[in-house]
């Protein structure tokens, strides 16, 4: 991975599938944690509590997986990007907030967005972590914990997994671009990686262990496309009453609860009505540009520190490009 890449992106912002039933789509981000803000004939905007005023998109059409955006540190950096080869033109995001994007499609045929500018929406409740007491750090004194019964209060949108025909040719062609970092890679053998977790690059300012892991396609048969997507919950309620909310909607969990090891999360997934796996999770590792890539070996496979063992079905794609 030599040389400067053109920007370094913040976050990411959102994703977007594609599904044939709005309503149905609707339904199920509901019973996971979400909350419409926004609904045309065409494209279904949903927002968890917080400032983002959407974090997830589905447009009408075939289940499918259309991309994802980054949101670009600065408007300078957006000019930057969308003035290199394969990007468009910076045109306004037509969605709520407004804002600013531009436009790529990756070498697998994902379209991948950078926007900024989308202005806050006022969060829809508290998105603080219920206050704990934890033997040594009392953090509610004379309260008592009372946990409403429903969906999860989901924060933002937190990364995606998807499966590459070439685990290190997609990160340099991401890096190039976008600037990411190498947090984790799980080695086949010395120097052939079969998935490494990359991170933004924020120089001292801490990031998320992960916003895109690349997995080999391998495993999926050489069908490239999209493993998971993942939203940080408020806080384990959110995430353990949350479950027992989905569960109760008998809603289909693919894995969890456990707690990863690479990332140390912990975790839920879900499918919704066309498979595409959503992910719950809260307390991961933050990682500022300093921390060296760490290897491991193909034993560390996708294990957990604790909880059931994933199901055969994890992992492989399951929504591939429908464009
Ligand atoms: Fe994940």
């Amino acid at each position: 991975m030599q040389g400067d890449p053109i920007i370094k992106v913040r976050e990411m912002a959102f994703p977007r599938l594609s599904a044939p039933d709005l309503d149905a789509m609707e339904a199920f981000l509901i019973d996971f944690g979400m909350v419409r803000a926004h609904r045309t004939d065409e494209t279904l905007y949903m927002r968890g509590v917080g400032p983002a005023p959407y974090v997830h998109v589905v447009e009408r059409g075939e289940p499918g997986f259309i991309g994802f955006a980054f949101e670009a540190q600065t408007r300078e950096d957006l000019e930057r990007i969308a003035a290199s080869e394969g990007f468009s033109a910076v045109e306004p995001l037509e969605a709520p907030g407004g804002g600013w994007r531009t436009r790529v499609t990756d070498p697998h045929g994902v379209a991948v967005e950078v926007v900024h500018g989308i202005a806050p929406a006022a969060p829809l409740g508290d998105s603080a972590p219920r206050p704990l007491n934890m033997g040594t750090k009392f953090e509610r004194i004379g309260t008592v914990q009372r946990i409403k019964a429903g969906p999860s209060r989901i924060k933002r949108f937190g990364h995606l997994a998807m499966n590459v025909r070439d685990v290190k040719a997609s990160i340099a062609w991401y890096r190039a671009r976008f600037g990411i970092l190498e947090s984790d890679r799980i080695n086949l053998a010395p120097g052939m990686p079969v998935a490494i977790f990359t991170r933004c690059d924020r120089g001292a300012e801490p990031a998320d262990h992960h916003s895109i892991l690349f997995a080999s396609d391998m495993g999926s048969g050489g069908m490239p496309g999209l493993n998971h997507l993942s939203w940080e919950v408020c806080d384990i309620d959110d995430l353990l009453a949350g479950a027992e909310h989905l569960a109760a909607k008998k809603r289909a969990r693919e894995w969890g609860i456990g707690r990863h090891l690479l990332g140390s999360q912990v975790f839920d997934y879900w499918r919704d009505p066309w498979g595409h796996i959503h992910e719950h999770w809260t307390d991961g590792d933050q990682l500022d540009a300093s921390v060296p890539v760490g290897d491991h070996s193909i034993d560390v496979g996708a294990a957990s520190q604790w909880g059931p063992n994933p199901p055969p079905t994890f992992g492989r794609t399951i929504a591939p490009q429908p464009r």
